[in-house]
């Protein structure tokens, strides 16, 4: 099974990867954590690539195939492999990461950046996304926190912001049965719990019982 966790920066979404890989695996599940951009040798190449600050103007439709790129290595060579050995594949961003970054924040169209994608990913969909929302000021906040410098698409500006979250909800309420909406404003030990009552009844729904 294959769950994804989608939403800005700061949303809180390392943090809940790790909460349910814990919980899965003392319930004796195989649990694979990976990330986008990144996941393999060559797609982390791809994402440094991407995340360097340039002088070059990159355009969104660049932006768009090599996060492509890096998602069809990873989808190929990480993800379906360890579905097919019985794996929980966790990811940190997947495609809707790009259908609304590219798609809506670059205003490439969410159309022309799922088809790009889904000859990307060949089928393989999440069973579940878990998008956590956050305002652009608390996440701001959130990552003040952390060591490092802010990457390329961390330095936009708060209208680019506002309108991933917007394209982000959209999404969501075109697609609430794969994608779960979460309130990632409130404390971390809240939405863990509400991501795992959502797991309990998705693997009921699969008949794979926890
Ligand atoms: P991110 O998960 O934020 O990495 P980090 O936690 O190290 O900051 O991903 C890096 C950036 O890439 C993030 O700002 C969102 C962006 N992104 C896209 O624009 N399109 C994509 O398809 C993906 C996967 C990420």
């Amino acid at each position: 099974m294959l769950i994804t966790f989608e939403g800005p920066d700061g949303s809180g979404k390392t943090t809940q990867i790790q909460k349910l890989k814990q919980k899965l695996e003392s319930l004796g599940y195989r649990v694979l954590v990976t990330r986008e951009p990144g996941g393999t040798p060559m797609a982390e190449q791809i994402r440094e690539l991407l995340l360097e600050k340039r002088e070059e103007q990159v355009f969104g439709e660049t932006e768009m195939f090599l996060y492509a790129g890096a998602r069809s290595q990873h989808a190929r060579v990480v993800i379906q492999p360890a579905l097919e050995q019985g794996y929980v594949v966790l990811s940190d961003r997947y495609i809707d990461s790009s259908l609304i970054y590219q798609g809506v924040g670059r205003g490439l169209g969410i159309e022309l950046v799922r088809l790009v994608n889904e000859a990307a990913i060949g089928g393989l969909w999440p069973q579940r996304t878990y998008l956590l929302d956050i305002g652009d000021n608390e996440a701001r906040t959130r990552m003040r926190g952390r060591a490092g410098e802010p990457d390329r698409l961390e330095l936009e500006n708060a209208a680019f912001h506002q309108s991933i979250r917007e394209g982000y909800l959209a999404l969501q309420r075109r697609e609430p049965e794969r994608m779960r909406l979460i309130d990632a404003s409130r404390a971390p030990e809240l939405v863990e719990e509400e991501i795992w009552e959502d797991m309990v009844d998705l693997m009921a729904e699969r008949k794979a019982p926890l």
